[in-house]
């Protein structure tokens, strides 16, 4: 349960990747702060799990399978969502990593086609089934540290990840003034099942890198998501917030 308490009990949401990781996190203190949740994965399997754990929310919840890379599966679910959206949050992400010299085409094309143009399919076909009556309508998309400062192995995730980034604040541009705010978040290292199969020394490396000597956990990401929704955050538009225990510095 998280400590911020925002009340979205009038707003519904859709979090693309909210079936694991950080995304079901978001999903979660979302449903915690009233709201209604679409999440949408690819990840059958990963469904049904959020879905289970998710149950004591059923009647705020709705899940859909969807491949945010495949324009047909988005429109499809964007034409079966049971609600008008009030925030979009575009979380849905993979890694194929490897030095630019080995990396081939296909590593390049499928992070890509997930974190860059995947953002562009599912915000194109959410855009008109915004609440037209809101004056409070939220895109957050899902960057990482990674788009502001590159990473070795990343080349395919860094360009996808700052991508985001441009392509958040044209949004914000252009959509600002229509009732949107549109912003990104840049998280550093995000204790995951990913990262949490990683050796401890090589997780040990990367705390000590981190200023704030600890990896971050989803709920910190949730926790920014959360007040980037909130009437609160009205005023915030086309920015970049990073939450990442300060690695940059
Ligand atoms: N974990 C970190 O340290 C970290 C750091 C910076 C940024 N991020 C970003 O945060 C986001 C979430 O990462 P995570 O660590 O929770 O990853 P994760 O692998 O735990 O979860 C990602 C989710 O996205 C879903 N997904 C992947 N491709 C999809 C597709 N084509 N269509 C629909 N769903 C798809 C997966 O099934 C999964 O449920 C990603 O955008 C990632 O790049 C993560």
């Amino acid at each position: 349960m998280s400590d911020l308490k925002f009340n979205l009990s009038q707003k519904t949401a859709v979090v693309t990747g909210g079936a694991q990781g950080i995304g079901f996190q978001i999903a979660l203190q979302y449903l915690e702060a009233g709201a209604k949740v679409s999440i949408w994965d690819y990840s059958e399997q990963a469904l049904k799990t959020a879905h289970s754990e998710l149950s004591r929310f059923s009647h705020q919840l709705h899940t859909a399978q969807v491949d945010v890379t495949n324009r047909d599966s988005v429109a499809k679910a964007a034409t079966s969502l049971p609600w008008a959206v009030d925030i979009l949050v575009n979380n849905a992400g993979i890694t194929r990593d490897k030095s630019f010299v080995k990396m081939q085409a296909e590593d390049w094309d499928s992070v890509i086609a997930t974190n860059l143009t995947g953002l562009f399919n599912v915000t194109k076909a959410l855009l008109d089934k915004f609440n037209t009556q809101s004056h409070n309508k939220r895109i957050i998309n899902v960057s990482s540290v990674v788009g502001l400062y590159g990473n070795f192995g990343q080349t395919n995730y860094a360009a996808a990840k700052s991508g985001v980034i441009g392509m958040t604040k044209t949004w914000a541009k252009e959509l600002s003034r229509k009732g949107w705010t549109v912003n990104a978040i840049a998280p550093g290292f995000i204790m995951t099942a990913m990262t949490k199969a990683m050796p401890k020394e090589v997780l040990d490396q990367m705390v000590a890198k981190v200023p704030a000597a600890r990896m971050g956990e989803p709920q910190d990401i949730a926790n920014a998501c959360l007040f980037l929704s909130s009437e609160q955050a009205s005023y915030i538009t086309g920015t970049v917030i990073s939450v990442d225990g300060g690695i940059v510095l």
